[in-house]
């Protein structure tokens, strides 16, 4: 089911006292009745104890990332049995700074991907051209192929358990958002794609969410567009605030 979300992706951001201290601004600031789903993402440390402090909210957890292998040798890394254990579902993947930072491929993308759906998952799939792409006029290939190769192996029924976010790597972090109309043209080429591969049930069922530069002056006018479900929020849902703002903009 299409649902509206604004999910905040706090990156490495906060520590346990300022991340238990930013919840209870949002606790107190987020209106009971809001239209849209919240969801926010602590780093690792700080999930278990997110989880607890968020009980009884209408604000839900997510984590950043999660290891594609049930459990082993690997140093330093997360499992998704291990955040589930403490009461996370949700996972963000494919992030442009995964990809970029961590090298990540589509490939071991969809690996993460199949294994948080194996876990009853939800996750936050994230794809998006870079600017080179965007110049060249090649953004919608590179964001078809991004889709194709690192989700597109799921199955039908597993799309209630997806939610997309397409985040144009030139808008990260840069105050350079996409304008409503450039967002709108790409969320209804995504949905495109995702009827041409799975059906049109599935394709208007998909949430869509944008990424890129979010902030409360632009949220209303970029989430107003008829293929925009919301946003994933990198920088402003580090101020309770403005990310209240974007919350109540839908
Ligand atoms: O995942 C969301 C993030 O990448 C967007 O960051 O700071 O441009 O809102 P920002």
């Amino acid at each position: 089911m299409r649902k509206k979300i604004v999910a905040g992706n706090w990156k490495m951001h906060k520590n346990a006292a300022q991340t238990s201290e930013l919840l209870s601004e949002l606790i107190a600031k987020v209106p009971a009745n809001t239209t849209a789903q919240v969801i926010v993402a602590p780093t690792f440390v700080n999930l278990a104890a997110a989880v607890n402090q968020l009980k009884g909210t209408n604000i839900s957890v997510s984590a950043q990332n999660v290891h594609q292998t049930e459990s082993g040798a690997f140093t330093g890394e997360i499992s998704a049995d291990m955040l589930t254990s403490v009461g996370v579902n949700t996972v963000i993947l494919g992030h442009s700074e995964r990809r970029a930072i961590f090298h990540e491929s589509d490939a071991l993308i969809a690996d993460k991907v199949n294994t948080a759906l194996k876990h009853d998952m939800t996750v936050i799939f994230c794809f998006g051209e870079e600017l080179k792409d965007r110049q060249s006029g090649n953004h919608f290939n590179i964001v078809e192929n991004q889709l194709k190769d690192g989700l597109f192996q799921v199955d039908a029924k597993s799309w209630d358990k997806i939610v997309l976010a397409y985040e144009p790597v030139w808008a990260i972090g840069t105050g350079e958002t996409a304008s409503p109309e450039q967002a709108q043209e790409m969320h209804e080429f995504i949905r495109e794609t995702i009827l041409k591969a799975y059906g049109k049930e599935i394709a208007e069922n998909a949430t869509i969410l944008y990424g890129g530069s979010v902030k409360p002056e632009n949220a209303k006018e970029i989430f107003g567009k008829p293929d925009v479900d919301g946003g994933l929020i990198g920088g402003a849902a580090l101020k309770a605030d403005d990310f209240v703002a974007i919350v109540t903009a839908i």
